[in-house]
């Protein structure tokens, strides 16, 4: 038979663990990107509307507006070996260095490529260490629209979803 101490301690754990989920889901979350050709933006707003997030390009918030969040995650593309990401995380590390960080680099070398890691590595090391990193693919450099609408599918973003959890 349970105690009524060992129930008074059930009922105050279930309470507290209650209070932890709901902390956990009233993070504030945001979406941030840059997208030149669009892939980027595309894959932004399907992750956007699967987290209901709101959904912002780099430099569109002020830095006060940026320190409301406790989550983040900042998506760009890679073009000649370098991701507008890792200019942005230099820039407002100073602010994103206290929130969740997650990042997500689209590019059209898979993420297992050998260029895929050293543009990863253009990321400083202190930031590297403290942020999670995943890449999906994008477009294949200057592919037409037929191409572009085969190769940006939703089902990329399951990968996202899945590191997230
Ligand atoms: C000029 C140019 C250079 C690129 N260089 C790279 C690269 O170094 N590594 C990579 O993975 N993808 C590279 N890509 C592919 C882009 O990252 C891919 O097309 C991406 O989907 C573009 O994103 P956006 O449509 O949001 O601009 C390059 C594309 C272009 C047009």
């Amino acid at each position: 038979m349970t105690s009524p101490l060992e129930k008074a301690k059930e009922l105050l754990y279930n309470q507290i663990n209650e209070g932890n989920s709901k902390e956990l889901n009233n993070m504030k979350k945001v979406i941030l990107y840059k997208s030149i050709f669009g892939s980027t933006k595309q894959y932004a707003q399907w992750l956007a509307e699967e987290l209901q997030t709101e959904l912002y390009k780099f430099g569109q918030l002020s830095d006060a507006k940026l320190k409301e969040f406790d989550q983040m995650i900042i998506m760009s593309a890679t073009y000649a070996g370098w991701m507008p990401l890792t200019g942005f995380l230099k820039k407002k590390w100073s602010i994103l260095q206290d929130k969740e960080v997650f990042v997500v680099a689209i590019g059209g070398a898979p993420a297992d490529d050998p260029a895929s890691k050293l543009s990863y590595e253009k990321i400083p090391e202190e930031i590297r260490k403290k942020i999670k990193y995943t890449k999906i693919l994008g477009a294949t450099p200057f592919a037409n629209a037929e191409k572009r609408e085969q190769e940006i599918k939703k089902e990329n973003l399951e990968k996202v979803l899945d590191e997230l959890k």
